[in-house]
């Protein structure tokens, strides 16, 4: 079977008044129906605009320069703003992180769902209102049917959360782009919402691509999971098999930078030294060699390639050996 989603060598850049940030440089990936898929990186490398490339909500200057998107049968690059509007809310939904960004302040919440229900469900005011009310209880808002009326503000963060997701999944999208959905939330909250997403993903069959920044939000949530830097995928695995057995040095040091549990609390957490390159002058080797512990000189002459099983793909000359034992010494 085709999968759902399909990318393929999209280059995604951003003109400024200088020069043009590469953005997402040459991304591959495939999400299939009812699969969580986890893109990982540090902040900057180019997850939001990966997914912003699929929804075509680029910033100023953004553009697509290269590559195909496609979406069960569609290609998605280069159709016009009239079938993206029919696409977005429809096919594809996407929540962010700080959902004030994407409610309407001064719009009650019911009636902010009930508006993309009648947009993309040409139905009635009441049968929309109905259904804001249906998918409020399906993420579990409490007493869904009064919460209909309160403003944004009136909710605190957790519920404004689920009211993104209420109105992501009003029209049953089989896409769900999830970017940064909890890092705005406190701990307990964030696990709620984690939660919810998965079990929502169960029982509606969507896709999930789920970005984050934390490793600790893919364990256990992503059935495969793909490490950005800098604008390209260096490592691709499923998340036991990254888990367990992650071959490229910032998977490596990605992870060493977890907290864990039987960590004494007064413990330095690991931080990767340095900084990502300039993505407007992106260097043409290794985008992460002057970081890395294990960088040699072929590192700094040659960019690697995606090498590998095509179940575990890394991009790089020296990867990882033994990991398990290797993540308590980067510390
Ligand atoms: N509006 C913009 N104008 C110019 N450059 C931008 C804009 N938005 C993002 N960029 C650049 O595009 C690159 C990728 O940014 P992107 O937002 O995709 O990163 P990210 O991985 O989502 O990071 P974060 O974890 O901080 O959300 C970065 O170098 C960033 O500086
Ligand atoms: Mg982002």
């Amino acid at each position: 079977m085709a999968p759902l989603l399909e990318i393929n060598n999209l280059k995604t850049y951003i003109r400024q008044r200088q020069s043009e940030v590469h953005a997402v440089d040459g991304v591959s990936l495939s999400i299939e129906a009812g699969e969580t898929l986890g893109l990982v990186g540090e902040s900057g490398c180019g997850k939001t605009m990966t997914g912003m490339s699929i929804m075509h909500l680029l910033p100023n200057g953004g553009y697509i320069a290269a590559g195909s998107i496609r979406l069960g049968d569609r290609e998605l690059v280069g159709l016009g703003e009239k079938e993206m509007r029919h696409v977005r809310g429809n096919d594809v939904a996407v929540i962010f992180q700080d959902p004030m960004t994407s409610l309407n302040p001064t719009m009650q919440v019911g009636d902010q769902i009930a508006e993309s229900v009648r947009i993309h469900r040409h139905a009635s005011k009441r049968d929309a209102l109905q259904r804001a009310e249906e998918v409020l209880g399906l993420v579990g808002m409490p007493r869904p049917k009064e919460r209909l009326k309160d403003y944004p503000h009136q909710l605190s963060g957790g519920l404004r959360q689920r009211v993104m997701i209420a109105m992501a999944l009003s029209c049953e999208p089989k896409l769900l782009i999830a970017d940064e959905p909890t890092t705005a939330l406190d701990v307990t909250i964030q696990l709620q919402i984690l939660e919810l997403l998965y079990e929502l993903k169960q029982r509606l069959h969507m896709a999930v691509l789920l970005i984050t920044h934390d490793m600790g939000v893919i364990a256990g949530r992503a059935d495969r999971v793909m490490v950005m830097y800098a604008g390209k995928i260096v490592e691709s695995a499923s998340t036991v098999d990254l888990f367990e057995n992650m071959r490229h040095p910032y998977t490596e040091a990605l992870l060493a930078s977890i907290p864990r549990l039987d960590q004494r609390s007064d413990a330095v957490l690991y931080s990767i030294p340095g900084l990502p390159p300039d993505l407007s002058h992106p260097p043409a080797w290794c985008r992460f060699q002057p970081r890395c512990r294990y960088a040699t000189t072929r590192c700094h002459e040659e960019e690697p390639l995606l090498t590998g099983s095509s179940d575990h793909q890394y991009a790089c000359f020296n990867p990882v050996a033994n990991s398990v034992s290797r993540v308590g010494s980067v510390r």
